[in-house]
């Protein structure tokens, strides 16, 4: 078991644009591995490379809790293809520690990726597996859930986080 170190904010990992894996090898396998075991041991719901200081276009999710049994996804060069709906729906991140928010996302995606076999992979979400697929794929483009709330919210939990940091 590979259980990684879990950035936190302000780590300047989580505001960049990660890029894409150009090549699905043992390397990749191996940090989509220990990102699962990271995101279980945590425990979390879905985790992105950048979290674990990485940045690289690769998300592992599982929204376990809510199911019979554990039914891990990894997805590399995640994009979404199409979205339907609104939804609000509380968040949390392994990033940022000790905060919850209700945020916006679509209720359903289509999201496209690769799996560890270089294969296509196409998933259709809906509900929570859908919020934790555009959280993660968030992560890639350097956005954090606390950037999707409305301004005095966000001016709010910024002052919380800074007393936190303190
Ligand atoms: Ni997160």
């Amino acid at each position: 078991m590979g259980v990684l170190d879990i950035k936190t904010i302000p780590d300047k990992v989580l505001r960049v644009k990660a890029k894409e894996v150009e090549n699905i090898n043992g390397e990749i396998a191996k940090l989509a591995k220990d990102m699962l075991d990271t995101m279980y041991e945590a425990p979390g719901i879905g985790l992105a490379a950048p979290q674990v200081g990485r940045s690289l276009r690769l998300i592992v999710f599982d929204i376990w809790h809510t199911e019979e049994k554990p039914n891990p996804h990894i997805l590399i060069n995640p994009v979404i293809t199409a979205k339907e709906g609104e939804e609000l729906g509380e968040e949390g991140c392994l990033s940022v520690p000790g905060i919850r928010a209700e945020v916006k996302r679509s209720f359903a995606v289509e999201v496209k990726g690769y799996d560890l076999n270089e294969r296509e992979v196409v998933l259709q979400a809906d509900g929570l597996l859908a919020r934790v697929i555009q959280h993660e794929i968030d992560h890639l483009d350097g956005i954090l859930f606390i950037d999707r709330l409305s301004k005095i919210k966000r001016e709010l939990i910024k002052k919380r986080i800074k007393r936190n940091i303190k």
